[in-house]
């Protein structure tokens, strides 16, 4: 059985208030969770929030720099977010593919440098709306999925978490329907599969894209979601809380 993950993804919001309201709660959450409960603050707040998570609740960041160290202002290293004592970093998020020019080879880097830093890397792929009405989502998706895989071993993938999110589904309120979102997993788990099967039956593949507390239970109940990388709903504790909940 794999081990459902729901992670928050703040991007860039959140203060202090948040902090004080969320973390505590949600720490209280994860001791009871059979799921794993992760948060990515900004990068700004790692220390805070790993401060305030206790044991159980797991702090990640939303990006890192693929060198180890060096003349790169204002970027931040794994060996760093590792320090902190961070359990995962995402890596290839949309909006940093499409805002900062992120590619899959860069993408390919920063995963094997969050990998080798001890972190769990958790690679985001998509395709935008365009993609799909061109009948080009399964293309895309793979093709960001592989670009990435080829470049590990298969002793890493037990550090790699895939989290599916259409660009056209992020901060719109559209949601892929549980068909549409179990479609495009199972492909990401037959292409794994093509590697080793039984690495690729061991991948969380979570889904991400509006989910939030109406729609989770359904979406989780597919049989390759994994659980879900969760945006705007993040952000509220209580809708945060029962999304964690649907995937008890
Ligand atoms: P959303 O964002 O839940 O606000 O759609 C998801 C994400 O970008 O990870």
């Amino acid at each position: 059985m794999r081990k459902k993950i729901v992670a928050g993804n703040w991007k860039m919001n959140g203060s202090y208030e948040l902090i004080n309201s969320l973390v505590p709660a949600l720490a209280e959450e994860a001791k009871q969770s059979q799921a794993e409960i992760l948060v990515c603050p900004p990068s700004l707040f790692l220390g805070d929030v790993r401060r305030q998570a206790g044991e159980r609740l797991l702090v990640g960041a939303q990006n890192c720099h693929e060198a180890e160290s060096g003349a790169f202002t204002g970027e931040v290293s794994t060996g760093m977010l590792a320090e902190l004592q961070l359990s995962h970093v995402l890596v290839g998020h949309s909006e940093r593919r499409a805002i900062y020019g992120e590619t899959d080879a860069l993408i390919a880097q920063k995963t094997k440098a969050a990998i080798a830093a001890g972190l769990v890397a958790v690679l985001c792929v998509g395709e935008t709306l365009e993609e799909r009405e061109n009948g080009r989502t399964l293309d895309v998706v793979l093709g960001q999925v592989k670009a990435v895989v080829e470049q590990l071993e298969l002793a890493d993938w037990s550090k790699l978490v895939v989290a599916y999110e259409p660009v056209w589904a992020i901060g719109t309120g559209k949601t892929a329907s549980s068909d549409q979102a179990q479609e495009v997993h199972r492909a990401i788990r037959e292409a794994l599969a093509g590697f080793s099967q039984e690495h690729a039956d061991a991948m969380r593949i979570l889904y991400g894209g509006s989910v939030k507390a109406a729609n989770a239970e359904e979406l989780f109940a597919c049989p390759d979601i994994d659980g879900g990388l969760v945006g705007g709903a993040s952000l509220n504790v209580d809708e945060f809380i029962s999304i964690c909940r649907a995937a008890n």
